[in-house]
């Protein structure tokens, strides 16, 4: 090998290596991107940040097994907003990985590996509004600050399980947040100040579980840099056992917060009256507890000294008491239950609220008491059912509870005589009683997701929001004339309710169904519908409903669809099953059937016609009749040959000639030829039998029997020729089957005699047979003059007497 073929091999391997340098070496590519530019490359088990296109807007890279971001990963997404990389394994960033993405928003890169923070990566992130650092084993933040520059910065979350130590110029640059989330569980040392400089400050939570434990100091300089009246504060992860646990708290309660919440959080009875010590006085409004586990036995009576005035909303969800039978029921909790206006007890297992208890709620006017354990009995206690109780009650909430009778429940709701909105979905009622009793004022009803079957004058006429998706409804008759809002869904009906019975209805939702159709007189039978959602049924994609529904979905008309085109599927007929309904397209075939078959029939009768005429004009009608009457001649030939066979009387032909003419030519045959040669004035020859259809043809039978067996008993035939005789049918025919004859019997059976000068071109060309005999057998010309007469006739008659030859 030369030596400039081995360095252009050269050139050529390592432009190759290069080639797989810059496509990646290595990293997969993604293609999970929507059509808005957001790329969805979660659990997909990459180990490396994939190749996807630079015009993604999102890049969704969550729960991978990525450890590293090199510098070039991301090159080019300079239009990026959103980065996920949760959930990975990380620990390796590039100081300059993200240099390029100008765009990005928001960046989560909580949940890895992550030891160390770096300030080099978010440098340039400029337009960074939204960062997730929790949950890396980083201990510090590091300074100077990671934070410093990113000036659009509004929510920030870091720290995890490691995080031991915060100090001042930590956050430097971080000057206002809506929402700041610290997870410090393991903070061992705070520097005083450190979360102080950033104001306004939307939201805050913060787990603290061992400051709270074991260093109320670090705890309470941490609150008192966050707490503010209008920042809503939520502690995690808390575990108050005793006094010393609740005391960071006064640093809240001195800057006077207003939202106070905990979420997995436990506490015992004491730090529960330590709690209110504390919030003595303090303008709170609202206290949230989520995920609590409660030791004690409820008995917070202890603090009823303690002044709670300002509470108004009472949230509790999720709470777990230990001890349930040892458990109070917040008997003794006047000074607690006095005042607020909404109360919120959810999931908490409650089976019962004793009529003692909510007698002390005067102020409620919200209580909530969903997916508990209430019964009908329950609920009797609860509401007190001979006292009065809850008078200022609007909103009760008993969704998800064991409750079957709705008299019942309507006897013991009657009475609050404020109520306006009652949500007993998700219950066991599965009858509606002929009637029922409500409070005048009640205008919202939800009673879905229960196993109703009808639906009677129970319903109270001042509804104008009800509820009644999910139960096993067909049919609703009833009037409400103050309906504004029906729901519908999850139901059996076959077909819209009378648009009649709510002369109000403004929104109908009747999805999931088994609407087969509806149609324009439908909706106009609701004069006030604005919005309708239908979708999920099975529908019948007829003609009629086809254009309707499509017209509707483009929006033609009052009522708006607003539950999306793909909804509305075809279910018939089968070969559109599971069509959407806004894409099908019905031909004239199938819905203008009488227009179409009239139209096609019409069409193919003129196409008939058409050939028809062309048939005509070709004479293929006469070809046809010809070949019937060869192929009829045929078969009656073969079956008299037979019986002639029989008889044996082959020889005994009584004609000596069949003369064929025109009927025109009638007059020449009967007054020269007929006279010449049957009764010859010529001594000595012997008179002939000429066979004439006038005279020999028997009536009654059909005219082509007549010729063939004029023909057949003939020794011959005999043409007389003119124009006439070319314009006659049946002279055809007579020349036809002669011909045949001609041919079956071998012999020289046909004589021509040519009346008129006639050449062998004057005969139209479908004559074939005639033209052939023409050019084929020598012809006997009538001579105009007188002197060729005798000529005539002797050659005539020796033709015709000649025998075979
Ligand atoms: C990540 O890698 C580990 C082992 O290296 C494996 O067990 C795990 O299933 C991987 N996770 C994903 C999401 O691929
Ligand atoms: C919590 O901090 C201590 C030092 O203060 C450290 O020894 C321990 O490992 C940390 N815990 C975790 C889970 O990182
Ligand atoms: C709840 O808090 C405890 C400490 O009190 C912690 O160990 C646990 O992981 C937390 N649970 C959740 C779901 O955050
Ligand atoms: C009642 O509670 C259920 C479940 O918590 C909720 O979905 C529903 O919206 C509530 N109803 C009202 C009227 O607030
Ligand atoms: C009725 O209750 C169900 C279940 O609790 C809830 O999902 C639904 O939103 C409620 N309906 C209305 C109109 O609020």
């Amino acid at each position: 090998m030369s030596g400039g073929c081995r360095t252009l091999l050269l050139v050529f391997l390592s432009s190759c290596t290069g080639l797989s340098a810059c496509t990646g070496d290595g990293r997969s590519p993604c293609s999970r991107c929507d059509p808005q530019l957001s790329c969805n490359c979660s659990h997909a088990g990459l180990t490396r940040v994939p190749m996807v296109t630079d015009r993604a807007l999102s890049l969704d890279l969550s729960f991978n097994n990525i450890t590293t971001v090199t510098d070039d990963d991301l090159t080019g997404h300079a239009s990026l907003r959103t980065l996920d990389l949760h959930g990975n394994r990380l620990s390796v960033i590039h100081q300059s990985a993200f240099d390029s993405l100008w765009s990005l928003e928001e960046l989560d890169l909580s949940d890895n590996q992550l030891a160390a923070l770096s300030q080099e990566w978010f440098k340039k992130l400029v337009a960074l509004q939204r960062l997730n650092l929790l949950n890396n084993p980083y201990r510090y933040l590091g300074s100077p600050s990671v934070f410093y520059g990113l000036i659009r910065l509004r929510r920030l979350a870091f720290g995890g399980p490691a995080l031991e130590e915060l100090r001042r110029g930590d956050l430097c640059g971080v000057t206002q947040l809506e929402e700041l989330t610290v997870h410090a569980n393991n903070l061992s040392r705070y520097e005083s100040g450190t979360l102080a400089d950033i104001w306004p400050l939307g939201r805050v939570t913060l787990s603290l579980h061992r400051p709270f434990l074991t260093d109320g100091a670090l705890a309470s300089a941490v609150l008192a840099d966050v707490s503010y009246p209008e920042t809503p504060m939520v502690l995690e992860d808390l575990h108050l056992t005793g006094n010393p646990s609740v005391q960071p708290l006064r640093e809240s309660a001195r800057r006077r917060i207003r939202h106070l919440s905990f979420r997995n959080f436990s506490a015992s009875d004491e730090s529960i009256i330590d709690l209110f010590v504390v919030m003595d006085g303090v303008p709170l409004s609202l206290l949230h507890l989520e995920d609590v586990t409660l030791t004690g036995e409820g008995r917070w009576e202890k603090a009823n000294w303690t002044d709670q005035k300002s509470i108004d909303e009472f949230f509790v969800r999720n709470v777990l008491v230990l001890d349930v039978y040892k458990f109070t029921s917040f008997l003794e909790l006047k000074f607690l239950l006095t005042y607020p206006r909404r109360v919120s007890v959810i999931n908490s297992r409650v089976f019962v609220m004793p009529c003692q208890t909510s007698q002390l709620l005067v102020n409620l006017q919200y209580l909530d008491l969903s997916d508990n354990l209430l019964t009908d009995l329950t609920v009797a206690e609860t509401l007190c059912e001979r006292n009065k109780t809850l008078e200022e009650l609007r909103v009760l909430n008993m969704s998800g509870n064991a409750l079957q009778s709705l008299s019942t429940l309507s006897r013991l709701v009657a009475k609050l005589t404020k109520l306006t909105h009652l949500d007993i979905s998700r219950n066991g009622y599965s009858f509606m009683p002929s009637s029922c009793s409500w409070p005048s004022t009640l205008r919202f009803l939800n009673i879905s997701r229960t196993k109703l079957t009808n639906i009677s004058p129970c319903l109270p006429t001042s509804l104008e929001v009800l509820d009644l998706n999910n139960n096993d409804l067909s049919a609703f008759t009833l009037p409400l004339p103050a309906l504004r809002e029906l729901y519908l869904s999850g139901n059996k009906f076959l077909r819209l309710p009378s648009g009649q019975l709510f002369p109000n209805l403004q929104t109908l939702t009747i999805q999931s169904n088994t609407l087969n159709t509806f149609g324009r007189s439908d909706l106009k039978s609701y004069r006030r519908l604005q919005t309708l959602q239908a979708g999920q049924n099975k529908f019948i994609c007829s003609c009629d409903f086809v254009p309707f529904l499509q017209s509707q979905l483009k929006g033609d008309g009052d009522v708006k669809l607003t539950d999306g085109e793909d909804g509305y599927v075809c279910d018939s007929p089968l070969y559109l099953q599971g069509e959407p309904v806004g894409r099908v397209r019905l031909t004239v075939v199938v819905c203008q059937r009488v227009l179409f078959v009239s139209v096609s029939c019409g069409l193919a009768l003129f196409a008939c016609a058409v050939v028809c005429v062309l048939l005509w004009r070709l004479h293929v009608f006469w070809y046809l009749k010809m070949t019937w009457a060869w192929l009829n001649a045929k078969r009656s030939t073969r079956h008299r040959q037979r019986r002639n066979d029989v008889e044996e009387s082959e020889a005994l032909l009584p004609f000596d000639a069949f003369v064929s003419y025109s009927e025109r030519d009638a007059g020449w045959v009967e007054n020269f030829l007929v006279p010449e040669l049957e009764e010859p004035r010529e001594t000595g020859s012997r008179p002939l039998t000429l066979c004439l259809h006038k005279r020999d043809f028997l009536p009654g039978q059909w005219i082509v029997d007549n010729i063939m067996s004029a023909i057949e008993r003939s020794r011959r035939t005999v043409f007389v020729l003119s124009e006439n005789f070319v314009q006659s049918d049946w002279c055809r025919y007579e020349l036809d089957f002669s011909h045949f004859w001609l041919f079956d019997a071998g012999g020289d059976a046909a004589i021509l005699i040519l009346l008129e000068p006639l050449s062998k071109d004057d005969v139209p060309k479908r004559f074939c047979k005639l033209r052939k005999l023409m050019s084929s057998t020598t012809y006997l010309e009538w001579p105009q003059e007188d002197e060729g007469k005798e000529e005539f006739w002797r050659s005539l008659r020796n033709a015709l007497k000649g025998e075979g030859n």
